[in-house]
């Protein structure tokens, strides 16, 4: 496999790219502004918020990451024990480790957190119970969880009050940076990708900048199975069952169009099942 060693993306994007991954107070000093990613508006960083940070996100270069697309072809893969042989595994929208160890491994060192997931399994947080289940689920993940919390200002208010309750030693809550993410887009943009990236486009990207090789798992955004023999439905997530979910506003084929290019390349591996 060809390691790019990050070069073309570091130029691009300048080399402390990789230490934006997460607000920190090495890269928001108070005083600062945040901008909100999808509406108006910049957050100042106040001594209190300054102080609820981590000190900085400095990242070694790594060797082989793995990244965890949430698709239903992960089911019966049997990749679970490839995933995890990698020194750093990025995972999306908090899919559950344990019931599908076999085939998506249980080692997490970045974690996404949406948090519409907030609406969607902790009743918006309004309760003290929601919160505690809350962070109860989120004792199964290491390493960072990365909240997208700067889309908008009542996102973020509601990652704060999330983070206020949230005192476990298996992880750390961080804030996605907002130029990261911007920085990452416009990169795609350039290259003629218009739609929003989503969250596994977006971390193949970023392992892109700090990874000697990028593996991809879990990445199919189509409803059937590639075996066109078989007529096998492919859920669209491989750890629960969404109505409507195709629908999704990220043009996850042209991405994954992108990504059988890179993987061409010998620039990613991308792997649809453990055959050993
Ligand atoms: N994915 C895929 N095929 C699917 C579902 C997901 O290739 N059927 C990949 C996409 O890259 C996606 C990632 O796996 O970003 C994680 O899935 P999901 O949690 O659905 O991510 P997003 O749609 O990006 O979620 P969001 O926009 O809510 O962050």
């Amino acid at each position: 496999m060809k390691t790019i060693k990050g070069k073309g993306i570091h130029q691009e994007l300048g080399s402390n790219i990789t230490n934006l991954l997460f607000v920190t107070q090495e890269n928001s000093p108070i005083g600062s502004t945040l901008p909100f990613v999808y509406e108006k508006g910049l957050w100042k960083v106040s001594s209190t918020f300054y102080k609820s940070l981590p000190k900085k996100a400095t990242f070694d270069r790594l060797t082989r990451c793995s990244v965890v697309g949430n698709s239903g072809s992960l089911l019966h893969s049997n990749c679970g024990k490839h995933i995890d042989e990698a020194d750093f595994v990025y995972r999306c929208n908090a899919a559950p480790l344990k019931p599908f160890a076999a085939d998506a491994g249980t080692k997490s060192n970045l974690t996404s957190f949406n948090p519409s997931i907030f609406e969607k399994r902790y009743k918006g947080i309004a309760k003290q119970s929601s919160l505690k289940k809350f962070v109860s689920d989120m004792q199964q993940y290491h390493g960072y969880l990365w909240g997208a919390c700067f889309s908008g200002r009542s996102t973020l208010d509601l990652c704060m009050k999330a983070i206020s309750g949230y005192n476990i030693k298996e992880n750390v809550f961080v804030l996605a940076h907002p130029y990261h993410y911007k920085s990452f887009h416009d990169y795609w943009i350039r290259r003629g990708k218009k739609k929003l990236p989503s969250t596994g486009f977006y971390y193949t990207s970023d392992a892109l900048s700090r990874c000697n090789e990028t593996h991809l798992y879990g990445f199919w955004p189509f409803p059937k199975a590639f075996d066109d023999i078989s007529s096998y439905n492919v859920s669209y997530h491989y750890f629960e069952k969404l109505e409507n979910a195709w629908k999704e506003p990220h043009g996850m084929n042209i991405e994954f169009s992108i990504l059988v290019q890179l993987h061409l390349l010998g620039v990613v591996k991308i792997t649809m099942e453990n055959v050993n």
